[in-house]
């Protein structure tokens, strides 16, 4: 059994936050933004449901499901409304989802830990998955620290994913978690993030680039046969240097963190569903969504694109779906 994707979402709060508008208030300049992380502007404010639950409604609007054939939601988020209960109570709720929820905190990989998580449990009997990456990383950030406030922003993005008998669309992942470096990106309970961003850069580029290379191994494909690289949308000079070192052209990362900053587990979302409605994509086209967050996680997924809407789906010959 495997699974394919039915369809795709993505929320954003409306409220825009410009590098000149942090000037303002911070000692930095947009030259410094721009040149240093590749941020223009980031959005801020609402929940972390209601972004999530807005997402969700437009992947399953987009998937031609009902929220009650959702047998279960995966909410991936380090920034939950409450410590209790799970956001993804409010989100289950407020969607009208039928079948159990839980949240998934794994920071800014949070999203690939989702995505297999969600592939294990449709191979194994589950039928249909919400899977959610959201967060309002503006509520744990210290809006006087320059060293992180520029960086950050609020968002979500969902998938609507399937059971298929046969492979499906996930063909190899890859995922890590070194807790030795967690005092380098943290935030207390009810505090601020507290980063050293010099060491989560000097890691983030050798955990991404390894772990890419584990799953592009695992599935006995070469960098250059793929078409789209879906990196978490931290710092563009992350994902450069990641996208030379593993032999894939910078053309073919998707990014939106110009537009959105680094929204943790959202960001991966937001860059595969900015890619496909931008038509990035064609069918069979193989898609590498790499990820790197506090912890500190990593993961990394390779997919075999395939339009819901056009053509033959993985595992269903007619292309069909149960509803
Ligand atoms: N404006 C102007 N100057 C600044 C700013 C700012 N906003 N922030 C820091 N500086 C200064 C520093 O104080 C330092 O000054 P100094 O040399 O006098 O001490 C100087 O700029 C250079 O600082 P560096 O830390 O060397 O700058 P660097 O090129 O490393 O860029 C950055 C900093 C953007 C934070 C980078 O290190 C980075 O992106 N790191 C990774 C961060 C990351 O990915 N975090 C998210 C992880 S995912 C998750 O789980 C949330």
């Amino acid at each position: 059994m495997g699974m394919r994707i039915l369809g795709w979402g993505t929320a954003l709060p409306d409220k825009v936050v410009t590098n000149e508008d942090l000037e303002r208030t911070l000692d930095t300049s947009d030259e410094w933004i721009v040149d240093r992380s590749g941020i223009r502007e980031r959005r801020i404010g609402e929940s972390t449901a209601a972004l999530a639950a807005a997402a969700g409604r437009k992947a399953l609007e987009r998937a031609g499901v009902e929220a009650s054939s959702i047998d279960l939601l995966i909410l991936a988020t380090t920034t939950p409304d409450q410590t209790v209960p799970a956001t993804s109570a409010a989100v289950h709720r407020a969607l009208g989802l039928a079948g159990g929820g839980f949240d998934l905190n794994a920071a800014c990989s949070g999203f690939v830990y989702g995505l297999v998580a969600a592939h294990g449990l449709l191979a194994t009997g589950t039928r249909r998955v919400l899977l959610v990456g959201a967060e309002t990383l503006s509520r744990i950030t210290d809006w006087s620290d320059r060293n992180t406030a520029v960086l950050f922003g609020d968002g979500g993005g969902a998938l609507v994913l399937e059971h298929v008998p046969g492979e499906g669309q996930l063909l190899a992942f890859d995922l890590g978690l070194d807790g030795e470096a967690r005092e380098i990106l943290m935030a207390d309970v009810g505090g601020t993030i507290q980063m050293d961003g010099r060491e989560v850069f000097k890691r983030a580029v050798r955990v991404v680039v390894e772990s890419a290379k584990r799953t592009l191994d695992r599935a006995k494909v070469r960098a250059d046969e793929i078409k789209l690289l879906v990196p978490h949308q931290a710092n563009i000079r992350i994902i450069q240097a990641a996208c030379d070192r593993l032999g894939i052209d910078r053309e073919r990362a998707a990014i939106v963190l110009d537009r959105t900053g680094n929204t943790s587990s959202a960001s991966i979302p937001l860059a595969f569903a900015d890619a496909i409605d931008s038509g990035r994509l064609e069918d069979g086209d193989l898609v590498l969504m790499t990820g790197f967050g506090a912890g500190m996680t990593w993961g990394s997924a390779l997919l075999r694109w395939q339009d819901p809407g056009t053509g033959t789906l993985p595992g269903r010959e007619d292309g069909s779906h149960d509803d």
